[in-house]
């Protein structure tokens, strides 16, 4: 990616970046929209991700590119506002380094930038985690510094939340700028504390993109996350993962029925992310694995943020061999499903899922092998 990264700032920009960072896109390995509610999650940086070239300008203008778009986006140093429409890719990298400025961190003044990314668009595997993270290492760096990490993860979510208007919790960037090959990353969302917990040895990972995508996906993320809010005021608690299954079971009465299914996935998710770790730590992977297909079970069921597409993929990895367990991955309502396997992971398992796909589906899922990677990074220009 590197030297298509620099061979794509040459044409665009007519000079050599003076500064590449990389970062990852992630996995939502288990803890599903459990970081909003202050919870625990646990996800995976992979060895996809999105790669950024930024060299000075002495003008102050800043000028985007991106090599999925063919028009520059550019706009000058004074008070920015996010862009709309075609241009608004670029909201990522800008609110990044609007954010970097309100925490304090240096900021160039004028620079040329690229992106060019591996990550397939549509998968809910983070590109624009991905985006925000390269960017604002790209960036501090061009002005001299580097954030610490937290600072970094911070910057993006809130870029994320207040530029680009999306109501998401932390897992995304954290996954991306603490990842570690070979590992998971468990994040603390109250903290937010972050850690990493060791994947056991012989174990990979299949994403299967089914390219569905709910109409309403950004208004279903948004009205789940006023549930959730609802349900921890009707509960009486500040955030949902001040409850624990008993907890939640002993003040329920009186809770809508739709607010409690909302509720006991939160609660559930964030019990199984604790079982999970335990079970990794014990080597216990299928245990780990079955966590995962219950994780789904309680999506599709209680928070239902699933599709029939996804049921589909998870049921008949469920039942492959080499498969320790399935999920959706991300906020659902379409996207992928993620598997966790053992490596090497027979093909034609991988075939005979996406061909039974096909069939049911009339058209076929891309099944993308992935593996564990380090978090963002500069690189060498
Ligand atoms: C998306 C959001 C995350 C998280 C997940 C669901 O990926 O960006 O913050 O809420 O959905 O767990």
């Amino acid at each position: 990616m590197k030297s298509e990264l620099r061979h794509r700032f040459r044409s665009v920009h007519g000079r050599e970046p003076a500064v590449i960072a990389r970062a990852p896109g992630r996995i939502e390995f288990i803890g599903n929209h459990t970081d909003y509610n202050g919870g625990t999650v646990l996800g995976a940086a992979i060895d996809r991700g999105v790669w950024v070239g930024v060299a000075p300008r002495v003008d102050g203008r800043r000028r985007f590119a991106s090599a999925a778009m063919t028009e520059v986006v550019e706009t000058g140093t004074d008070a920015p506002r996010p862009f709309a429409g075609k241009d608004a890719w670029a909201n990522y990298p800008l609110g990044m380094i609007v954010s970097l400025a309100a925490a304090g961190v240096a900021i160039p003044a004028g620079f040329d930038f690229l992106a060019v990314s591996d990550l397939p668009p549509g998968a809910g595997l983070s590109s624009s985690a991905a985006l925000e993270l390269a960017s604002g290492l790209a960036c501090a760096r061009l002005a001299g510094v580097e954030p610490p990490r937290g600072t970094l993860v911070r910057a993006a979510r809130h870029a994320e939340n207040h530029f680009v208007g999306v109501p998401c919790g932390i897992l995304d960037q954290a996954v991306s700028g603490f990842g570690r090959r070979g590992h998971l990353v468990h994040i603390d969302c109250r903290g937010p504390d972050f850690m990493t917990v060791p994947l056991p040895p012989g174990t990979g990972f299949r994403i299967f993109n089914t390219h569905t995508r709910h109409a309403l996906v950004d208004g279903l993320y948004a009205e789940r996350h006023r549930e959730c809010g609802e349900a921890a005021r009707a509960l009486g608690v500040a955030l949902l993962a001040d409850l624990d299954p008993a907890g939640l079971k002993a003040r329920s009465r009186g809770l809508s029925e739709g607010l409690l299914r909302r509720a006991s996935h939160v609660v559930g998710e964030i019990s199984r992310v604790a079982a999970c770790v335990a079970a990794l730590r014990a080597g216990r992977i299928d245990d780990a694995g079955r966590l995962l297909t219950a994780s789904h079970e309680s999506s599709r069921t209680c928070f239902e943020n699933s599709t029939p597409e996804l049921d589909f993929l998870v049921e008949e990895l469920a039942r492959t061999p080499g498969v320790f367990g399935a999920r959706l991955t991300g906020g659902g309502f379409g996207g992928a499903v993620m598997a966790l396997v053992a490596e090497p992971f027979a093909p034609e398992s991988a075939e005979r899922v996406a061909a039974a796909y096909a069939e049911r589906f009339g058209a076929r899922p891309d099944v993308l092998a992935v593996s564990t990677a380090d978090g963002a990074s500069l690189e060498t220009p």
